[in-house]
């Protein structure tokens, strides 16, 4: 098995090579091979030049200057697949990023879990149910969520399944995002009705009545959607992990302004928490795309292979190049966390500081179901942004798991929700997400901890 290192020569399959875990068996290596092929030859889903704006953008955010705002759902899933749960994501994060952006004061970088979050590692290669072992659900781009031998047996077509659904999604975010519905005058017109009369809506009313006058007065100064484009339209990029590396291969292309190799799939890729080892073929192919990358910090990472890392993934030490995205749970997360940030403060390296508040807080109710409880989500955000005053760096992103829908998959929140009403919508292939309520609740809590940070920058 090859190892981790600069000075080998990277292309596109250079991972092959390497140590690949998390990804799914293929009994039919022909039927792989031709899905691989008929990929290749379709249009890729970003330009590169997208990718190096965001990769930009997110350098302004490791300066300290912005706010990166990555969130959607666990999985995406071909059952799910509908205009309105694209709309009310987009909607929600659109919401969030005007919260952030008035509220905490900050440019909001905004990246969806979107139009290709399908793959997914899991804890365990087999599930048994009744005595009866199968594969685990990898997500729909590789098998079906339901528990039998056909269904759970990796099928290489869903791959292009999952392209459509992604080429499909995207050009709907790119059509909200620039056509007229993200709009800063339909500021009011975003909230949504099931939160009606909840605190956080009143709260969200009234931030939006205030930036309402803030427009009317800018329109009487000249400044409207016509004369500002930043009002009429917004930037919104895509990510997901890049797990399933032929999809992710097949779908890589030379940019043919640069020469530089690019991963089309998404503007932004990110190595999950279980494949972001050193000899790790995930961490081989994404040092070689130009893509600005993810990687996921969690409690089994030191802060010397963190340092290896870098070298691997940025070693021209970049701005924007490299998300940090720390996933340790509200209990975990002090003893963690600030060794790591001072090793790469005091290495000198530039990276994006981000909180998954959502993974390392995951518990099992003693109904079966998978939930996050709210407060503890909370807790670790709150930790996030006082480790990182503590040690003056900037609390740069949050990355979260959440839908626009009125699911009920993590307990608590403004408007509560209980391990019993856990059942009554509990939607998700994967992972319990944040609702809309919740979610907006979140970006007040973020909000709070930008104004503090930039108070103790002002002091320092
Ligand atoms: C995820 O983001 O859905 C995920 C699996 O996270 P992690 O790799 O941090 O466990
Ligand atoms: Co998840």
């Amino acid at each position: 098995m090859a190892e981790m290192g600069t000075s080998t020569l990277w292309t596109p399959d250079s991972w092959r090579s390497f140590e690949g875990r998390q990804m799914p068996v293929y009994t039919d290596a022909g039927a792989l091979a031709s899905v691989e092929t008929e990929l290749q030859s379709y249009p890729p889903l970003v330009f590169a030049g997208e990718a190096r704006r965001l990769k930009d953008e997110l350098g302004e955010v490791a300066s300290g200057r912005a706010f990166l705002l990555q969130g959607g759902d666990c999985a995406e899933s071909f059952a799910e697949f509908h205009p309105n749960n694209i709309r009310d994501t987009f909607r929600v994060l659109l919401q969030m990023a005007v919260v952030l952006t008035f509220a905490g004061r900050m440019p909001v970088v905004k990246v969806g879990r979107m139009a290709g979050q399908f793959a997914k590692p899991r804890s365990e290669p087999n599930e048994t149910i009744g005595g009866v072992s199968l594969p685990s659900y990898r997500g729909d781009i590789v098998n079906d969520i339901n528990f039998n031998p056909e269904s759970r047996e990796p099928d290489p077509k869903r791959m292009l399944r999952a392209y459509m659904q992604a080429a499909a999604t995207l050009n709907l975010l790119r059509a909200f995002a620039q056509g007229g519905y993200a709009n800063l005058h339909q500021v009011h017109k975003w909230t949504l009705d099931f939160v009606g009369s909840s605190a956080v809506t009143r709260r969200y009313r009234e931030l939006a009545d205030r930036i309402g006058e803030a427009l009317s007065f800018m329109e009487a100064c000249g400044i409207n959607p016509e004369t500002a484009p930043q009002l009429r339209g917004t930037e919104f990029y895509t990510s997901h992990e890049a797990l399933l590396l032929g999809y992710e291969q097949a779908m890589t292309r030379q940019d043919s302004l640069t020469g530089q190799w690019y991963d089309t799939s998404a503007h932004m890729l990110w190595i999950g928490d279980r494949t972001r080892f050193p000899g790790s073929a995930h961490v081989e192919f994404l040092r070689g795309i130009g893509n600005p990358i993810g990687m996921k910090v969690g409690p089994s990472l030191d802060a010397d292979t963190l340092l290896r890392l870098l070298d691997t993934l940025n070693p021209n030490n970049e701005p924007g190049r490299l998300t940090l995205i720390a996933r340790y749970g509200a209990e975990k997360i002090e003893a963690h966390l600030p060794q790591l940030v001072r090793a790469v403060k005091k290495e000198g390296r530039s990276v994006v500081w981000s909180c998954d508040p959502m993974h390392g807080n995951t518990i099992k109710t003693g109904t079966g179901y998978k939930t996050r409880p709210f407060d503890r989500i909370m807790t670790e955000v709150r930790s996030f942004f006082a480790i990182h005053r503590a040690e003056g760096t900037h609390a740069g992103g949050i990355h979260a798991e959440m839908t626009g829908q009125n699911v009920t998959e993590c307990t608590g929140g403004a408007v509560a929700i209980t391990d019993e009403t856990l059942a009554d919508r509990y939607h998700t292939h994967c992972d319990p997400r944040l609702n809309a309520a919740q979610a907006l609740e979140l970006a007040f809590l973020i909000a709070e901890g930008l104004q503090q940070e930039l108070a103790s920058r002002e002091a320092a």
